[in-house]
């Protein structure tokens, strides 16, 4: 990975702290797309700590507020004239409803919507840095639902914490494949990777019972080292050049639910994703 560039957004924790070490450790230049600042710190003292390299910046930006994605988006195009690799990996559980200031469902908003503005505002460059690799951290979790719940994306009505988190998930699944059909014969390709049950910060928003049953659990679940790996494997096998739209748990090729690979639902979504995050209107950057 030495003289590639790569961004991974949520690496100030678990999966994506990992796969930020673990680039660094190869020899890539990273912009960590964070929101919280010391945080954010923490981690590229951790990174320089751990493997010398000081080739890290830090985008700082909420991931659930559009205004937000487009700043960073700017700055990140601003500084790099190539892209080599994005890793859209930040992701949430919430047991109650949150919305955003955009007023969306915070768990679609960033589990999904983020993926997709972040990516489209940065494939002009990720075009123009061929051969480039965007791997979506998705879950196994989209098998808890059926389909996309296209009446109600944001669960007004139902909200149910583990479905309405399968449910965006489905949509990272259902995003990598309509992206990889646009994709086709540019050399940027896009996949999607379910880490394994890892031990991680997830959920831990949630209050103290959550905390304490993530604690719990923790000893039968991957490290976030163990949970990256399929990341990584993505993301940087040369055994993976130009293989685009595909699944992948434990280092392998995976199979995604029926749901997941219905196209005309992938295209259905990628219509409304293109309104939800205004790139409906002509002349809006990024659009594939
Ligand atoms: N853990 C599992 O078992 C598991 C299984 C399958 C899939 N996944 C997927 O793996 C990915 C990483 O999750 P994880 O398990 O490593 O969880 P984690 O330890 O909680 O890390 C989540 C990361 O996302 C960031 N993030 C959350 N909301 C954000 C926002 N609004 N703006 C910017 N950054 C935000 C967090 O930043 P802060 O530090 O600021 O909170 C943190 O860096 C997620 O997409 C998740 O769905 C996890």
């Amino acid at each position: 990975m030495k003289g590639k560039t790569c961004i991974v957004t949520g690496a100030t924790s678990g999966i994506g702290r990992s796969t930020a070490i673990a680039l660094a450790r190869a020899g890539a230049e990273l912009g960590l797309v964070c929101r919280d600042a010391g945080r954010a710190g923490e981690t590229v003292r951790a990174i320089r700590d751990e493997t010398g390299s000081t080739a890290v910046e830090v985008f700082l930006g909420d991931l659930a507020a559009q205004d937000a994605i487009r700043r960073v988006a700017t700055e990140i195009t601003a500084r790099y004239p190539r892209i080599d690799l994005l890793v859209n990996n930040a992701g949430v559980v919430n047991l109650q409803r949150v919305e955003t200031a955009d007023g969306i469902e915070q768990t679609f908003a960033v589990n999904h919507l983020a993926y997709f503005l972040l990516t489209m505002l940065l494939l002009d460059r990720l075009r123009a840095s061929a051969p480039a690799r965007i791997v979506n951290v998705g879950s196994d979790a989209h098998k808890f639902v059926s389909g996309i719940n296209f009446d109600d994306v944001g669960f007004a009505k139902g909200y149910k914490a583990m479905r309405v988190y399968g449910h965006s998930k489905l949509a990272n699944l259902l995003f990598t494949t309509e992206l990889a059909r646009r994709l086709e014969g540019s050399g940027v390709t896009v996949n999607c990777v379910h880490p394994g049950a890892v031990a991680t910060g997830l959920g831990k928003n949630n209050g103290r019972v959550a905390g304490l049953l993530i604690r719990v659990l923790a000893p039968f679940f991957r490290t976030p080292d163990g949970g990256a790996a399929t990341t990584l494997h993505v993301a940087t096998s040369p055994e993976l050049d130009g293989v685009s739209g595909r699944y992948f748990a434990s280092c392998r090729e995976a199979k995604p639910s029926a749901a997941a690979r219905d196209g005309a639902a992938a295209r259905r979504l990628w219509d409304l994703s293109t309104r939800l995050t205004g790139l409906d209107v002509p002349g809006r950057a990024g659009v594939a």
